[in-house]
């Protein structure tokens, strides 16, 4: 299956051409809203290698929520639960279940974002905020996107502390080693039924953002189910999120599934990357996280065909790749290695993939039909196919 390039003169045109009125520097963090923060940021610590960084709650003045924030290379991760029944954040967990609440963009001037955004369309949750504290300040501002999800602008150029102010940092005797986790590769969203041009347009009118990969219905289906996805970036190509929509199939999409459990859009999964895949998915199978099932032995055996050039710089032994279930593609560029976890959570909604690029910059096309058909295995024992 090959990905289908919406403009074909290369990603640093097409970059070149987005509209830079929103520049991005990155993932800035992603904040979770769940039921037990304390407990879930012993789980990131223990199976994920994620690092204690920074808290808040009743100790540093908060009345309404307590939040854990943790740390792995690039990648920062908030968990917050609230702290009374009145709380939105309460509220949120009732609907969604644990989920992806914030993904905070690091931006050089967050007042400017949230003009620039709330000006061509974007509904605004949280109107700038300067935050101080005896490292400088900290200026935030949030726009909703798809569902109640939300887009933090964070703009810390004249901030030294760690974190946030507000924050201290969170010392533990408990420091399990980091696994290998880099930095966000990309975070996808899944949007109802028919909406996924809708925020396809949402994402160039208002952040800028280009489509620079899609993947309609008869390249993404199974026997039984079927999505389509649009791949959207934005001008230094450092943020990418691709956005699922359910398509009409024999049976219940994996989407439909979610948006089922998730009682809306969200963000479906959290790809993290990796330099060494082996060992970063060995580890966390030790730890107890399970992964998504093998594709059959004739996916492993047609892996020097689908590769052609690239099985020369391929370093990993395809027997140990299989023996942990990874997958691998590969497009113009070079190849990938990936795999998908079951989700993380008690409802079938978000799960992570870990993946480790060798120059190839897609997504795992030809993974697709393997990947879906194994999740396809999992529907089937939750009864939701
Ligand atoms: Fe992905």
């Amino acid at each position: 299956m090959k990905e289908v390039k919406n403009v074909e003169y290369g990603l640093e045109k097409i970059f070149e051409d987005a509209q830079d009125f929103l520049p991005l520097m990155g993932t800035d963090y992603v904040e979770f809203y769940v039921g037990n923060a304390k407990q879930a940021a012993h789980f990131y610590k223990t199976a994920f290698g994620f690092q204690s960084y920074a808290y808040a709650g009743l100790e540093t003045g908060l009345k309404d929520r307590v939040s854990y924030v943790l740390k792995q290379d690039k990648i920062r991760l908030v968990l917050t639960t609230a702290l009374n029944s009145k709380s939105e954040i309460g509220e949120h967990v009732k609907k969604h279940g644990d989920g992806v609440k914030i993904v905070a963009l690091w931006v050089d001037d967050a007042r400017k974002s949230y003009e620039e955004t709330v000006k061509r369309g974007a509904k605004s949750y949280m109107e700038p905020v300067v935050e101080k504290d005896e490292h400088g300040e900290v200026v935030r501002a949030g726009i909703y996107t798809y569902g109640e999800t939300v887009h933090m602008f964070v703009e810390r150029k004249n901030y030294k502390g760690e974190f946030l102010p507000g924050f201290r940092k969170w010392e533990s005797d408990y420091n399990p080693p980091s696994i290998g986790l880099k930095y966000i590769d990309h975070m996808v969203g899944n949007v109802g039924w028919g909406e996924m041009n809708t925020w396809v347009k949402w994402y160039e009118d208002v952040m800028g953002f280009v489509n620079f990969l899609s993947f309609d219905d008869k390249q993404i289906h199974t026997e039984y189910s079927a999505l389509m996805s649009k791949v959207m970036s934005n001008g230094n190509g450092r943020i990418k999120f691709p956005i699922n929509e359910p398509a009409k199939g024999k049976k219940r999409s994996q989407i439909e599934e979610y948006l089922d459990f998730y009682e809306g859009s969200g963000v479906q999964h959290i790809a993290i990357a990796t330099d060494d895949i082996l060992k970063t998915v060995g580890e966390l199978r030790s730890k107890g996280i399970e992964f998504l099932s093998a594709p059959p032995q004739a996916y492993y055996d047609d892996i020097p065909n689908r590769l052609g050039e690239h099985m020369k710089m391929m370093k990993e032994d395809i027997g140990e790749l299989q023996k942990l279930a990874i997958m691998i593609d590969a497009d113009e560029e070079g190849y990938l290695l990936q795999i998908f976890t079951k989700p993380v959570e008690d409802r079938p909604t978000l799960f992570f993939e870990i993946i480790q690029r060798m120059g190839a910059k897609g997504f795992g096309a030809g993974n697709f039909k393997a990947l879906f058909e194994s999740i396809e295995r999992e529907q089937a024992n939750r009864g939701t196919l």
